[in-house]
């Protein structure tokens, strides 16, 4: 009942409010592109010039938030036994002040509800069945991101379905609880497909999950809330555009208007309580430095959770780095803040190293791309783009306009995080290198039908280093989740924050999918490859800046029969 009121003043009240109100969709993102009209992302004059949507600026914060609900744009679906069709789609998509742009988005209708990008949750060890539908004009395919799977079931870019073809997905969901989500996987097309808006949240949830969320009375939607952050660039009529230079190729995209669930300068009202903030990096390229500031202040808060679900216990923080794929699960203490009072959720500064060796080649391709450096902000500099990966900017805006309760004490434990014993094994060496415009893993270029190497079904430790030396990589790896039992030679940038034994960072402490390595840095981590799905199993392990992974900058390894 409260729900059901709830969600109809989300939708409502994002509409009333402002013109960029994704209520508006729920009619609007049904029509597929016009016969002839290309239907992706199109490159359409001049970048606004006034850059109404500057997230440096605080008073560009006008728009209210959009929160799912429980049907509609990345409405709450929450799965059962009966199975799902995806339908990948072209459609239109008002993001900024109410503007069409082409947006692409997994359409469904389940339980006499329509959704669009659904927020698909499940509870862990029950079945998922759904058929991908592809309904666009080039192949694509669906991967679970995080997610244990068999790999026939895992979206491999070689399962690329061609348009109008099914591909059929049933699995047993045995991943512990935790903020996963899915996104195309297209053999050359997952930058544009998954910037085109082709993601979503997957969300698991077991016993742990619900102790928390009991225990400080959580609800989705209203003080749990999945935060996507994403940058993306839109032309003069508001109208997504995706058309990477030969230097953005390299280097990844990235945009100058920050959306949080497709929200540009958001801002929610909260009450003096806690919340739940599961962020993902939903970008193509860009990290993020997370932080909670009011005025110059860095409030406190914990970490609960990372890729692979809660932790063992909740562990303070004041920022944290979130690359690509990376999910951070956060409380926040409203209490803390007295009513009327603001914070902002902030990316703040630091030198992505993005120039340091390594790329000397590169001078005079694109002066403009190399001048927009850490924290420079002056428009000009940044080439094509007017904020460059590292300078500070405003994400959310926080407003404590209501009045509630206080809230209930946290867990002092969340869940079992049993460390993998890597007693006696030998570490497998992993380089990432560039040469000649290539990033390279183990010297390699990804291969379609071949596996780079094969793992054993026993635990190993693998030593990823960073050789590049002029850029963060996030490396993913498909099929298992990891442990991050090390870092050495960590940059400036990051050693404050290596606090925990073995230099590592508060998010290494959980179950992990996708980990940054810095330039110059080594990251060792532990994976058991053991696992029930017979015969040989080939997996992906790629950077997940969505350009390099395009650029080729991953590897099948095989898991043996
Ligand atoms: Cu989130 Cu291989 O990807
Ligand atoms: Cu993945
Ligand atoms: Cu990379």
């Amino acid at each position: 009942m409260e729900r059901r009121k709830f969600i109809r003043y989300a939708l409502a009240g994002a509409t009333a409010l402002t013109p960029t109100g994704l209520g508006l969709l729920v009619g609007a993102c049904r029509n597929g592109a016009p016969q002839g009209q290309p239907e992706l992302i199109t490159p359409a004059g001049e970048p606004f010039a006034a850059y109404p949507y500057d997230p440096v600026g605080a008073e560009n914060f006008t728009n209210p938030l959009f929160i799912p609900g429980g049907e509609g744009p990345f409405g709450v679906l929450s799965v059962t036994d009966a199975p799902l069709t995806l339908k990948a789609q072209a459609a239109t998509f008002p993001i900024l002040g109410g503007r069409a742009s082409p947006f692409l988005l997994y359409d469904t209708s389940y339980g006499g509800k329509s959704y669009q990008n659904p927020i698909l949750r499940i509870k862990s060890g029950s079945r998922f069945t759904a058929k991908l539908q592809n309904g666009l004009k080039e192949p694509t395919i669906t991967h679970w991101h995080g997610l244990h799977l068999p790999a026939n079931m895992d979206g491999h870019p070689n399962n690329s379905i061609a348009p109008g073809k099914n591909y059929p997905y049933a699995f047993a969901v045995n991943n512990r609880s935790g903020t996963y989500w899915y996104h195309s996987h297209a053999d050359q097309l997952t930058a544009k497909q998954a910037y085109g808006g082709l993601a979503s949240f997957f969300i698991i949830e077991d016993d742990d999950e619900l102790r928390l969320t009991s225990a400080l009375d959580l609800k989705l939607g209203e003080t749990d809330l999945p935060l996507v952050i994403q940058d993306k660039r839109f032309n003069a009529t508001g109208e997504l555009v995706y058309q990477p230079t030969m230097m953005e190729k390299m280097m990844g995209y990235i945009g100058d208007i920050v959306l949080v669930n497709l929200t540009p300068n958001p801002y929610l009202e909260i009450g003096p309580r806690i919340y739940r903030f599961r962020c993902l990096n939903g970008s193509n390229a860009r990290i993020y430095k997370l932080a909670f500031m009011r005025g110059k202040e860095q409030l406190p808060y914990q970490l609960i959770g990372t890729d692979g679900g809660l932790l063992d216990r909740p562990y303070p923080a004041t920022e944290v780095f979130l690359a690509p794929a990376e999910r951070v699960d956060i409380l926040f203490d409203a209490s803390q803040l007295r009513q009327g009072e603001t914070v902002f959720l902030k990316s703040l500064a630091f030198d992505p190293m993005e120039q340091d060796g390594g790329m000397g080649n590169m001078g005079g391709m694109d002066g403009g791309m190399m001048g927009g450096r850490g924290n420079n902000q002056s428009p000009q500099t940044a080439g094509n783009n007017r904020l460059a990966n590292g300078v500070e900017f405003n994400i959310l805006k926080l407003m404590v306009a209501k009045t509630e309760q206080a809230s209930p004490n946290v867990p002092k434990s969340l869940s079992a995080l049993m460390p993998i014993d890597t007693a006696g094994v030998s570490p497998r060496r992993i380089t990432l290198s560039l040469n000649h415009m290539q990033w390279l893993i183990n010297g390699q270029s990804y291969r379609r039908d071949a596996a780079a190497f094969e793992v054993k079904r026993a635990v190993e430790v693998w030593d990823i280093e960073n050789a590049t030396n002029s850029m963060i990589h996030p490396m993913h790896l498909h099929g298992f989740s990891f442990q991050v039992v090390g870092r050495r030679n960590s940059p400036a940038a990051l050693r404050p924050l290596a606090k925990s034994t073995g230099g590592r960072v508060v998010t290494d402490q959980g179950w992990k999918d996708t980990v940054m390595v810095w330039p110059g840095e080594t990251v060792s981590i532990a994976i058991d490859f053991r696992q029930a799905f017979p015969g040989e199993q080939r997996y992906l392990f790629h950077c997940h800046n969505l350009e390099h992974e395009d650029g080729n900058m991953m590897v099948n390894y095989s898991v043996p029969a």
